[in-house]
């Protein structure tokens, strides 16, 4: 795509001396409304060197510029010389570029290939996959898939939560009262169960303490009865899991979780010991971060077992020498800033320089509106119940609006699904926010469902044109006001998905489809797209198409899907 802000510094600076083209790029402003222009630049700056007042400038050099393609005029508006894009210039090569690009419309090659390691999920076995893990997995697996877009070569990984002393806990509840076959019917909740006598026994009676941390250390020496019973209760999880992952479709490409560096710990605790960084501690290990002004981590325990921590440490080492990565990022909730802020110090200390490359992506809470969702099963909300509802919810409201849909079912998956993902992405993710059923599953204003609708719409335009696509189209006949916003908003696109990148924030992407689907919609009730004009047509169906592109390349970003029907 031609940068028209490339294009207006260096005009400009064909004008005036003693800048150079990279300042001038970085003055262009874009101008608060349309009327004044697409571009400008303001000449404050040169009236020192000038020696004139910036409002001459201006007018100097507009009258100068000569415009070329790009532009079908400078005019000076007070200090500012302002720009005017070439509509049809600009049409032509945005639509064409669309055209050309599809599927990888909006896309850059940044990473060139360089490996980006992208932790999200991570999930605790034998526990309930709640509301609570919606954030990191929507949010993780957005980013996973921009850096994909982007050229990186994304190992995703899911960090199972399958090691430490809950698992002593859970082999003795189990070898006390476990039930086999009502664990295989029913596993998480009845695994929850057991957890949950266990911790209040234990309150109790000390004894269950011990036994539990009998049973860790146990497992960690690779003692077979305790690994049978870890790797059942592991692999029934991971089958709950995994249909939830599977309504969602993600995937990972690793799922080496806490337990995967059991046998890694030994030398991160040696390491730790040769760089003279551990500091006992009432018989247990600590490293003293007393002068980062961060609490001193425990990082072994005085029976000798290990701890999040140092599972942490671990795998980080790991994984910068598995995947030699450019960039670690941990898609994990702000509760715990702390924890990544001195494990990543830890590992400063031991003197990797790659720390620096490690990066916490902290989001805030979700909590759930009164009544939102009944908990049959407790106290906890879990994640499959809340997507099958939005389903369920939608259904109803297909039925409603559109009861002769085929494939009824399916569409409510994707749109009911589609709901829930797009709310969870619609804000900043430091935010904290309250999920309700009406803002989600609303057909109207900034939603799920009304931006797959609108996707719907330019796929039913297209199927009605019945044509081949064109690109040797009179691109004069797109430059009216409605379509020029959809494609200076089209053009953006990519410099978006970059900004989303950098700052791992995908709500930029989420917003952007919103602004794009309200611009076509507005075209669409305003203008007719199949006329009786063949080469308008022709052009307005180009234009369609455009959008459509952008849309899908936009929702597959967030891991939405996206309906041809509604
Ligand atoms: N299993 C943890 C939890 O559910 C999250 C793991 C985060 N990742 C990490 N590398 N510590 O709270």
């Amino acid at each position: 795509m031609i940068d028209y802000k490339v294009k207006a510094a260096e005009l400009f600076g064909q004008q005036v001396e003693g800048v150079s083209i990279d300042e001038l790029i970085e003055m262009v402003e874009i101008p608060p409304n349309s009327e004044m222009g697409d571009y400008a630049i303001p000449c404050f700056k040169f009236a020192k060197i000038l020696r004139k007042a910036p409002n001459m400038i201006s007018e100097d050099i507009s009258n100068k510029i000569a415009t070329g393609d790009y532009f079908e005029k400078a005019v000076n508006t007070g200090p500012y010389v302002n720009f005017f894009v070439n509509k049809k210039f600009f049409a032509e090569s945005l639509l064409k570029e669309v055209f050309d690009k599809k599927e990888k419309y909006g896309s850059k090659d940044i990473g060139q290939g360089r490996k980006v390691v992208v932790e999200f999920s991570s999930p605790n076995i034998a526990k309930p996959f709640h509301i609570g893990h919606i954030r990191t997995t929507v949010i993780g697996n957005s980013i996973n898939k921009i850096y994909r877009f982007m050229g990186f070569d994304v190992v995703a990984i899911n960090h199972l939560g399958d090691y430490g002393t809950q698992f002593g806990m859970l082999i003795s509840a189990y070898k006390k009262w476990g039930d086999k076959e009502a664990i295989e019917a029913n596993p998480i909740p009845e695994l929850l169960k057991l957890y949950i006598k266990f911790n209040a026994e234990a309150e109790e009676n000390e004894e269950y303490k011990d036994e539990a941390r009998y049973w860790f250390k146990e497992l960690e020496n690779g003692n077979q009865e305790a690994l049978e019973l870890w790797q059942w209760i592991k692999d029934v999880s991971l089958t709950e899991f995994n249909r939830v992952y599977k309504m969602l479709n993600i995937e990972f490409d690793s799922y080496a979780g806490e337990s995967f560096y059991s046998d890694k710990m030994p030398r991160v605790i040696k390491e730790l010991e040769e760089k003279n960084l551990l500091v006992e501690s009432q018989g247990a290990q600590i490293v003293d971060l007393d002068e980062f002004n961060m609490p001193s981590p425990l990082i072994k325990k005085s029976d000798g077992s290990t701890l999040y921590i140092t599972r942490d440490i671990a795998a980080s080492i790991y994984r910068k020498e598995t995947y030699d990565f450019y960039k670690n990022i941990y898609v994990v909730g702000s509760q715990q800033n702390l924890h990544f802020q001195q494990w990543i110090k830890i590992v400063e200390l031991m003197g990797y320089d790659w720390a620096k490359d490690c990066v916490h992506v902290p989001f805030g809470m979700v909590s759930l509106e009164e009544g939102t969702l009944s908990t049959r099963k407790g106290r906890v909300v879990f994640l499959e119940d809340v997507l099958n509802k939005a389903v369920e919810k939608t259904l109803e409201i297909i039925n409603d609006r559109n009861p002769n849909l085929e494939d009824k079912e399916e569409v409510a998956k994707k749109v009911g699904i589609g709901a829930v993902l797009f709310q969870e992405l619609y804000n900043n993710r430091i935010k904290d926010y309250t999920f309700s059923w009406e803002k989600t599953l609303s057909f109207e204003g900034e939603t799920g469902p009304y931006v797959q609708y609108t996707y719907a719409r330019t796929c039913s335009i297209l199927r009605k044109y019945q044509e081949e696509l064109d690109t040797d189209i009179d691109y004069s006949l797109v430059t009216g006001d409605k379509e020029f916003e959809i494609m200076k908003t089209l053009e953006g696109f990519s410099d978006i998905v970059e900004s989303s990148m950098n700052k791992e924030e995908p709500f930029y992407i989420t917003r952007f489809i919103v602004d794009l689907a309200q611009k076509f919609n507005r075209f669409y009730h305003n203008s007719q797209i199949l006329t009786e004009d063949k080469e308008l047509t022709k052009s307005r169906i180009l234009l369609t198409y455009a959008v459509n592109t952008a849309i899908r390349n936009g929702l597959q970003l967030l891991g939405i899907e996206t309906p041809e029907r509604m």
